[in-house]
């Protein structure tokens, strides 16, 4: 597989998707082994996206088991056939792939895949605080520029991210039955309308005396950042790979990459995802 370094390591291209290789593993068991069930939902998203607060609320709204895993980074980082036994149906997963690669085993599946896409500029900035919290270094302009490099050429943890967005794009467009495409930004200006369209294509909208009753609200306060973040769980536990969780929250804003980059690198941005995204209809 053609490979290289990246600011943090080695790096694989595979089905051109660049993956670490412990990541590369899971993502190859997963295609070996992973068998789709009809009702199986998959929330996926490129990382910085959203994913934590899309996979609150739709347990919320499956009112389900509190863990989505994800399908190459835990149940298929060390195996093709993991125990999937534990999992009752609608079962739900997570995953970074990008859609033609998580459709290897789910082609022809009628399964449901929700998408959550962010602003890039905005997940660039996201993921310098992440990784500034998981490499344990000051949030310095140096993590910064080398993540900025690392986006731009796509060369990054399951870089290019225009070409993960674009594959849910245009699949949303080709299957909107099996492929929801949100958006973070809307979700946060129009939260009651979004999670309305997320419930209906989960295929449990809201009843009239639900949402007299405030269940709209109610579910969107417990997935709030502040509700999630002042978790137990999410103030002290840690992921599989040791990722404190509350790294994941932060300041959930919109346009927070304007406190922070410089106009260079936002024409940088601007200029590769208007020749990216050109033709798509895909507008940011
Ligand atoms: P910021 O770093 O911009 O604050 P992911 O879950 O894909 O890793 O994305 C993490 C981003 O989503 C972080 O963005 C985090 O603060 C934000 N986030 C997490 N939970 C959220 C929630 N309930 N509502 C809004 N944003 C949330």
């Amino acid at each position: 597989l053609p490979s290289t370094k990246d600011f943090l390591g080695k790096i694989y291209n595979y089905q051109g998707c660049w993956y670490y290789p412990n990541t590369l593993l899971g993502v190859l068991n997963f295609q070996k082994g992973f068998k789709p069930q009809e009702t199986d939902i998959v929330i996926a998203s490129f990382p910085k996206s959203g994913t934590t607060w899309l996979k609150a609320l739709t347990v919320a709204l499956l009112e389900r088991s509190k863990y989505i895993p994800f399908l190459e980074t835990n149940l298929y980082l060390n195996s093709s056939t993991p125990d999937l036994t534990k999992f009752s149906s609608p079962r739900l997963f997570s995953t970074h792939m990008p859609l033609h690669t998580l459709q290897v085993p789910f082609k022809d599946s009628p399964c449901k895949i929700v998408y959550v896409c962010r602003d890039v500029k905005d997940v660039l900035v996201s993921q310098w605080y992440f990784r500034s919290a998981y490499l344990q270094k000051e949030v310095d302009k140096s993590l910064l520029e080398s993540s900025l490099d690392s986006l731009c050429s796509g060369v990054g943890y399951f870089g290019p991210i225009w070409e993960n967005v674009l594959s849910y794009w245009r699949g949303s467009l080709e299957d909107p039955e099996h492929i929801l495409f949100m958006r973070y930004e809307e979700m946060k200006s129009e939260p009651a309308a979004q999670v309305k369209r997320l419930a209906e294509f989960l295929g449990c909208p809201f009843t009239e005396e639900e949402e007299e009753g405030g269940s709209v609200d109610k579910i969107l306060e417990l997935c709030s950042l502040r509700s999630l973040s002042s978790m137990e769980i999410n103030k002290t536990g840690k992921t599989s790979n040791n990722v404190h969780h509350s790294n994941f929250f932060r300041k959930g804003e919109v346009g927070d990459s304007k406190n922070h980059l410089t106009p260079e690198m936002e024409n940088k941005i601007d200029m590769i995802m208007e020749e990216k995204y050109k033709g798509s209809g895909l507008k940011y």
